[in-house]
């Protein structure tokens, strides 16, 4: 089938690789430049696992293929997918200007039946928005072509975006029951076919829950976070062990394993920005979600937990103290620094004097770009922090070690090295990644998130 691509994106790109890796036309487009001229040299603006294979092998295939030319790109695709951003506006809404100069872009052009996809993750009623934004732009032309606006957002999650797009645990699709939405059902079901083969996978549904499904899954998620986080700061002050809590609780198949881990708040492209603009859809329509501010407030406090117990343990003047810090990104496999609880921490100790010395896998690049704008005087703060070419290197003659991302090469570090490269053997750990017992055992001063258990002995 033909596709095109409007965005190339973590989502835009994934999705459009994905699909061409199946045999499908794909046609990329995005309005940066630079990321095409990057595409089309052969580079690949983000890391996500298995991607740049894909991309490589069809690309030489002439299967995907990437340019700013939007006339091409509308008469490529009958299946056109909008894969922009959809940042928060300053009231945490959904600021919706791509998706609606994307859908313009569209109008503008289209000579023959289109099928508009929002991927984009896009307040419910959107889909609204797009098709009035198509018929003005048509209207302004005098062309009468049919569309049909089709809500499939999408689930991957970043670090592991290639896997979850190519096995999904559900497809949805909302689609209108007009002559276009079912013509636009019967083109989504051919091409989601692959996905089907050993079992349906597909959730159909109207437009607008569709919509709604996607806020609620990362509600969800969020809400799961933000519980144990609260209850965390609970057992480190009542002296239990939030991880054998988690234990204790997830076995319950009614609560499950997942997404209960307790750390310093959840960052990223998404999560913070779908609960506030779920938030505010709820205002508009004059309803206060208050669970969904609780988890954002919660959240927001969160990532101030593991500069909160240094300055408990060093005091409020940090002037002088160094500090080594794993992990930037805000969650493994990913150069992804939106949101992430790294940049708050950093803030944090170099505001109060301190310096620091940050390792990271594969974010120290895209590191170096935001750190710049999270500071007033970006000069002076960045000298204070150093970018180290190794985990061991960072630790040199460092106070103490914080981690914020849980990368698995940080899991099982030589302890012994550790404790030579630290000034003190001292470990402030915001994901929670080793052993509170392993640690005393090892001789390290060990902070946990809510792993302060108090153990009494007869
Ligand atoms: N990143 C994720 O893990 C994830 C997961 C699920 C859903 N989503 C949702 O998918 C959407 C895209 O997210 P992302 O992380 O891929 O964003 P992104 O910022 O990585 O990519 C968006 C791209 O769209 C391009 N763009 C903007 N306006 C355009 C236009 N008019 N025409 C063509 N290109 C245009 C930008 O230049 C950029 O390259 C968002 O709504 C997001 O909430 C993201």
């Amino acid at each position: 089938m033909k596709i095109t691509i409007i965005g190339t994106g973590y989502v835009g790109l994934v999705t459009g690789a994905c699909l061409a890796e199946l045999g499908n036309n794909v046609f990329c487009l995005d309005v940066d430049q630079r990321k095409i001229d990057l595409l089309n040299s052969g580079g690949i603006p983000i890391h996500e696992p298995g991607l740049e294979e894909i991309v490589a092998r069809n690309r030489a295939a002439g299967r995907i293929k990437f340019s700013t030319d939007v006339a091409a790109s509308v008469e490529h695709g009958e299946i056109q997918f909008i894969a922009v951003g959809t940042p928060p506006d300053e009231d945490g809404s959904a600021d919706l200007q791509y998706v609606v100069a994307a859908a313009r872009n569209i109008g503008r052009y289209m000579n023959g039946f289109k099928v508009i996809v929002d991927k984009s993750t896009v307040p419910v009623g959107t889909a609204d928005r797009v098709r009035a934004a198509v018929l003005e732009e048509l209207k302004a032309r005098n062309a009468d072509v049919k569309f049909s606006v089709v809500s499939n957002p999408e689930f991957l999650k970043e670090g592991a975006a290639v896997e979850d797009f190519m096995r999904p645990d559900r497809i949805v699709i909302g689609c209108d029951d007009t002559p276009e939405g079912q013509q636009a059902h019967a083109l989504m079901k051919n091409l989601y076919l692959p996905f089907n083969r050993n079992h349906e996978r597909t959730f159909w549904m109207d437009v607008r829950s569709a919509e709604f499904t996607k806020y609620a899954a990362n509600a969800m998620l969020a809400t799961r976070i933000s519980f144990m986080n609260e209850l965390a700061n609970l057992a480190d002050k009542v002296g239990a062990d939030i991880e054998a809590v988690r234990h204790g609780i997830g076995s319950d198949p009614r609560i499950g394993y997942s997404f209960l881990y307790a750390g310093c708040g959840y960052g990223g492209s998404c999560f913070p920005k779908d609960v506030q603009a779920l938030e505010r859809t709820a205002r508009d329509f004059g309803q206060d979600l208050l669970i969904l501010r609780a988890v954002e407030a919660v959240n927001n406090k969160q990532k101030h937990v593991l500069g909160t117990k240094i300055v408990e343990r060093f005091g409020e003047d940090l002037k002088g103290k160094h500090f080594a810090l794993w992990g930037l990104a805000f969650k493994p496999n990913t150069d992804d620094m939106r949101e992430a609880s790294s940049r708050v921490l950093l803030g944090e100790l170099v505001r109060r004097g301190a310096s620091v010395a940050v390792y990271d896998p594969v974010a120290m690049d895209e590191a170096r770009r935001v750190l710049e704008l999270d500071f007033a005087d970006a000069a002076e703060a960045l000298q204070r922090i150093r970018f180290c070419d190794s985990p061991m290197d960072a630790l040199q003659g460092a106070e103490a070690l914080a981690i914020v991302t849980e990368w698995k090469t940080f899991r099982s570090p030589d302890f012994d090295l550790l404790k030579q490269r630290l000034k003190a053997p001292i470990i402030f750990d915001g994901r929670n990644l080793f052993e509170p017992s392993v640690m005393a055992e090892a001789g390290i001063e060990y902070h946990g998130i809510g792993r302060s258990v108090l153990t009494t002995r007869a």
